[in-house]
């Protein structure tokens, strides 16, 4: 696959394109500068390693076919789980995971999914390509998964067609050690101790697909069914109300204000990047498709911050955690295959779209403290991507992988300028960054630059603590569109970044255009 405007990257790497003319070759430069100010003394805020988190749900071949092969699969699997996924993203140190949806969780009965799987009763998944769902993925091996994985579960509950006794059992039979009807069930299942899941969505985007509700009438269910989803032992339950759809400010402030704090651990929002427009393709795009994606990811900065100021407004004490529980790239799905199974590849372009979101949820950690990008295997921004028996990482799963050095490290103040880039008279800004320190002092910076042309020579004037060494890691490749394919899986992966030099606290780098950095300074 090429892309319209692959000329670009041919020569990014030395911050060099040279144009043909009449027989002569000229040599332009084309590179802009920039400038970082990081304030390593002044971290206040810790980056939850929960912003970044992920979401799977009964969509497509997510579950099925991405993670639950079944035991007598021919593919290695560990009591039906694949071995190879669960092995992958453990290496991004995956923090939590969100099931089972999605518009799923508000039609999906849990106790349809316990119990013999040849007894357990199918139904349809009328919102994902009118398929029979058999069920044989449920509870147990939901959270059978999340122990492989080494992750924390977030079940989400079904309130737009449950009741508030269903999701109370589901706490019971998932969380009370004691003796009762649901710990007796899971004990005759096969689980003796209980899971101790923390994390409980209530309901899932109630304003649509999850019940078609007003934010009045969900604020009023949202109390209730959060009311009978009881706390366990020392288990403190985590409730997220199902929030509001990119822009519905509206959502966010009768949540707020009808919900108290004490009963609504987060709140949270879902920001697709092309959901509503024409999607176009994932691979092949042209670049007026490319900045528009761009531009459109970097439009979440202001609509988090509206959000975010609401909440300010009613919960000033920040007590209320943010949970971006669905966010990430959509396009028209791959040619041949099931529309309603949302089955995407994944270039270069959207781990751009990766890098400047988990950017900027770093920057606003003080309030986000949750998000889930849609979705890891096989559906949408996936991380990973499986054709029966092989599996690929795609650019998204590297920068999820580059940036897990920021899990629960602190958030360094800082200040960037730079340039921009233009295309047909609208501009977006060419680099992001993000700055943290970890636990033993270790300063990282994640930065993208999003320009297809232009490499940027970056500044970086660290203040507050003194560094001696850097190294780095970068993904790029040659053109924007690039992409993991099964039969060139590694066409794109990070490399070691050599283009950095420490003289006393200034650092500079040479940032490629179209390429991810993240420095590692000590
Ligand atoms: O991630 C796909 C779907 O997008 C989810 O099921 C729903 O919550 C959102 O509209």
């Amino acid at each position: 696959m090429k892309n319209n405007f692959s000329k670009t990257a041919l020569h990014k790497l030395t911050g060099v394109i040279i144009f043909t003319m009449m027989g002569l070759t000229l040599t332009v430069s084309a590179q802009q500068k920039a400038r970082l100010v990081i304030n390593a003394d002044q971290g206040e805020h810790k980056i939850s390693r929960h912003i970044y988190g992920h979401f799977s749900e009964h969509l497509g071949r997510c579950i099925y076919g991405g993670y639950w092969v079944g035991e007598e699969s021919e593919i290695p699997n560990k009591r039906g789980i694949r071995t190879d996924v669960v092995g992958a993203l453990r290496k991004t140190a995956i923090p939590n995971l969100r099931w089972p949806g999605g518009c799923f969780a508000d039609e999906y009965h849990w106790t349809d999914g316990i119990g013999p799987r040849e007894e357990r009763p199918t139904m349809i998944n009328t919102h994902w390509g009118g398929i029979t769902e058999d069920n044989s993925f449920g509870t147990h091996e939901f959270l059978e998964l999340c122990e492989q994985l080494d992750t924390e579960p977030v079940i989400v509950g079904n309130v737009g067609s449950g009741t508030p006794d269903e999701l109370s059992k589901w706490v019971e039979y998932v969380n009370f050690d004691g003796v009762s009807p649901m710990a007796d069930m899971r004990r005759e299942n096969g689980r003796d101790k209980p899971w101790k899941v923390v994390y409980w969505g209530i309901g899932n985007e109630n304003w649509g697909c999850g019940g078609n509700m007003t934010p009045e009438y969900y604020s009023d269910l949202y109390r209730r069914f959060a009311t009978y989803a009881r706390n366990y032992g020392d288990v403190r339950l985590r409730k997220v109300a199902g929030g509001a759809n990119a822009s519905d400010y509206n959502w966010t402030e009768t949540l707020m204000k009808n919900i108290p704090h004490w009963m609504m651990w987060g709140l949270s929002l879902h920001h697709y990047t092309t959901k509503w427009e024409s999607k176009g393709p994932a691979t092949g795009f042209s670049e007026s498709r490319y900045f528009n994606v761009l531009d459109r990811c970097l439009r979440i900065e202001d609509i988090i911050d509206r959000h975010i100021s609401i909440m300010d407004r009613y919960d000033p004490q920040k007590r209320v955690a943010m949970v971006v529980d669905e966010w990430g790239t959509w396009y028209d799905v791959e040619p041949g295959t099931n529309p309603g199974f949302l089955f995407q590849q994944n270039t270069m372009r959207d781990a751009f779209v990766a890098g400047l979101s988990l950017n900027y949820f770093n920057e606003r950690c003080d309030r986000i403290r949750m998000a889930n990008i849609a979705q890891t295997v096989n559906v949408l921004q996936a991380l990973v991507l499986t054709d029966d028996e092989k599996m690929l990482l795609t650019p998204t799963y590297h920068i999820f992988e580059m940036y897990s050095v920021h899990h629960d490290a602190t958030l360094l103040p800082s200040e960037l300028s730079a340039g921009y880039y233009e295309f047909e008279g609208k501009k977006i800004p060419t680099l992001s960054a993000s700055a943290s320190k970890d636990n033993k002092g270790i300063i990282h910076i994640s930065i993208v630059n999003i320009h297809p042309e232009e490499a940027s020579e970056l500044e970086i004037d660290l203040r507050g603590q003194d560094v001696s060494f850097v190294s780095g890691r970068i993904l790029t490749s040659a053109d924007v569109g690039d992409h993991n394919t099964f039969d060139q899986p590694d066409k794109v992966k990070p490399e070691i970044f050599r283009d950095a030099k420490l003289d006393g606290n200034i650092l500079t780098a040479l940032i490629p255009a179209a390429s991810i950095v993240v420095l590692k300074l000590k």
